[in-house]
Order: C-alpha cells, then structure tokens, then sequence
C-alpha cells in the first residue's frame, strides 16, 4: 500500500491519509459529506463559513464522524469584505476606480477602510466563529486568506495601501492573521487545529509576488498547524461580467502551485498542503517522496468523482476524471445551483 495512506498529524489530529477534500462552497449537504469520509478523503474542508452559518453544520459533522471521517470548518468573516452588498461595506482600504481589483458589480462604489474598531470586532468573529466550530464537534478550522477573500486582501499591496500598523511591510499586513490566531487559540486551547490557506501571488500586475508570499507563509508557520497554498487576488471583472468561469485561466493546470509549494515547504516546519490542479495518483506519490509537500488538496476532482480516494486505494490508479472546465463553479456562483459535476449531470440518465 502507498505511503499516502498512513496516517499523518495535524497538531493533535490524526488523519489516516494524506488526502483532502479542498474548500467548496455550496457544499452543504450532509449525504454529501458522509459520502467523503466514507469514500476514505482522510479530511473533509467546508466552504467558507460566516459565523452565523456555523451552528448549522453540527449535522454535517455528526455525518462525517459516523462514517469515520475527519472535518475543518473554514472560516470567513460576516462583516468585512469585498462581496458585501451593504450599503457601505467595509474594505481594507478605499480603492479608486483604476484600481485592478475595483469592481462596482460588487458595490464597491461606496465602501470605506476598516476602523481599528472594525477590525477587533472582525478579529472577534473569527475567534466566535471557531469557538462554535469547537463546540459543535468540528476537527479544526482553516483560516481563508487565498484567492479574493477578505484576509487575502490584507496581503496584497492592490487591496493594501493603509499607512498604519494593518499595511505597509509584512509584518503589518499579517499582523490580523496573527492577531485572529492567538484571539481563536484563546478560545479553543493549544491542541485543535487551526490551518490556514494562503495565497502567495496575485495573478495581477503590481500584486503580491511569490518572493514576499514566501516570507508571509513562513510568518504563518510560527503558530498556524499546517498551510494549504494557493493564489491570491486574480481579476474576475470579465468573469463578473460573462457570468462564465469557463474562460477564467483559474487552475487549469496540472500541479499548478507546484514550484510555490515545494519553496514553501522546505522553508517551514508544519504540515504542508498542495491543492490545485492535482489529477494523477503517480504524480502525488512522486511529489510526497520528493518531500514536496505532506497532504494533497483536491476540490474539483472530489466533485466528479466522490469515491476517487477508495478507488486509488483499491489500486485503480487512472487519474482523476476531472478536466478541470470549471462549469461547477459557474453553475454554483452563478446560477445559484447546487454543487455537482456538470459534466457528470449530463452524461446521468435524466429521471422522468
Ligand atoms: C465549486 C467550488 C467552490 C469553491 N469554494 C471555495 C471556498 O469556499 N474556499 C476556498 O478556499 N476555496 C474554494 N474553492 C477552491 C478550491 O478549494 C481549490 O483551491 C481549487 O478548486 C483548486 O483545486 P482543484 O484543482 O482540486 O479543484 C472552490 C472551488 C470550487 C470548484
């Protein structure tokens, strides 16, 4: 049998491989859920979650559990950020319309720099939102701070320009993700797991570069239990206005933060996770011999094919069926749809 199905720990947690189901959102039925665990996914990452949404999931956990499986909650803030329809929602700091990354489809026409007192009252929710997690029996939390979400943004000098002690060098612009890790270590104690995912470049001019993203996941290893890398910022305003994800370049390739992932890992001591763009059984095996990583994140892969990691471990290893056309995120984003493969919908006898 493959090394990839040992065990393997996350502080106190012990998976019994090396395989993730990666953040999806839409994700939210229970059969779902257990299908994962049952199907052998050694840890089973929600979609974001605000506070408000984490109660709800207490069924979703007892499921997992049931059929032997591991679950993290990932958290994202109800209160800041760019995808808030407030009439004022709050920003990291007021962007001018030439700003890449501003898009008036997601009103941020009227928005306004977080106040000191705004950003405790996020760093609070972070620590409620996890404290519940805890309660309702989740496995651990995962932080979001990859792709366009609010802490992503924190990191980005796009997103970034404040002059006080929340922007500028590094260690300012992490300074929220600490703080959120010793206000969530407070609540919850040393031994349950907080993982982070952090996007360590933005596909965008002017944005985060790899060589500061490197620094900002080694900060984050001091303290966070294991690392998922990913990408930060990207432009969505074709996206936003096609409505169509199909054309987005949005981790087509295979492996694709490979090279990101590797760097990181041979710079920090926790568990590190590589997520996107990963198909092949031969290549994960080739990439945790090579020390390239410690667990391996697949999110679209699972969508298609729920039993992928029992089928890989009863030894059929053609890769994943996925290809990756992203037709799952516009259906869910979108359309408002439930979350399945779209591919798979089709080729499905219809009922009726
Ligand atoms: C439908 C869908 C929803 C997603 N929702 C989230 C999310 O809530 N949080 C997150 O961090 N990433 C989210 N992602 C990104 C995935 O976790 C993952 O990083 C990305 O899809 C690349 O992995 P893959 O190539 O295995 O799909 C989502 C992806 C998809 C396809």
């Amino acid at each position: 049998m493959s090394n990839l199905f040992n065990e393997v720990r996350i502080n106190k947690l012990v998976l019994k491989n090396r395989f993730i189901m990666s953040a999806a959102i839409g994700l939210r039925e229970a059969e779902m859920f257990a299908t994962l665990a049952k199907e052998n996914v050694g840890l089973i990452i929600s979609g974001g979650l605000e506070t408000n949404e984490i109660a709800n999931f207490e069924k979703i956990v007892r499921a997992v559990h049931a059929n032997h499986g591991k679950i993290a909650l990932q958290l994202v803030t109800s209160i800041g950020g760019r995808f808030g329809f407030d009439a004022d929602p709050i920003a990291i700091s007021v962007l001018h319309k030439d700003n890449p990354f501003f898009n008036p489809l997601v009103s941020y026409c009227s928005h306004h720099e977080a106040t000191e007192k705004e950003i405790e009252t996020i760093i609070d929710s972070y620590a409620e939102s996890a404290s519940i997690a805890k309660r309702i029996g989740a496995d651990a939390v995962e932080i979001h701070s990859a792709h366009q979400s609010f802490l992503s943004q924190f990191l980005s000098p796009i997103t970034n320009t404040r002059t006080d002690r929340w922007g500028g060098c590094i260690e300012n612009r992490t300074r929220i993700h600490q703080e959120i890790l010793s206000a969530i270590r407070v609540k919850v104690g040393d031994s349950f797991p907080i993982l982070i995912k952090v996007g360590v470049e933005d596909a965008l001019p002017d944005g985060l570069k790899f060589i500061d993203g490197l620094e900002i996941a080694s900060r984050l290893a001091v303290g966070y239990d294991a690392l998922e890398i990913s990408m930060g910022l990207q432009d969505f305003s074709k996206l936003y206005a096609t409505g169509d994800w199909s054309g987005t370049s949005m981790q087509r390739k295979n492996n694709c933060y490979r090279n990101w992932t590797r760097e990181i890992k041979n710079q920090v001591s926790v568990p590190v996770i590589m997520t996107g763009g990963i198909r092949s059984f031969e290549s994960i095996e080739e990439m945790m011999n090579n020390h390239e990583a410690d667990l391996f994140g697949l999110c679209r892969p699972l969508i298609r094919e729920p039993n992928l990691i029992s089928r890989w471990k009863k030894n059929d290893r053609c890769p994943a069926k996925c290809v990756s056309c992203n037709q799952c995120i516009t259906e869910i984003y979108m359309k408002g749809n439930s979350l399945e493969c779209f591919l798979e919908r089709k080729i499905k006898p219809q009922a009726g």
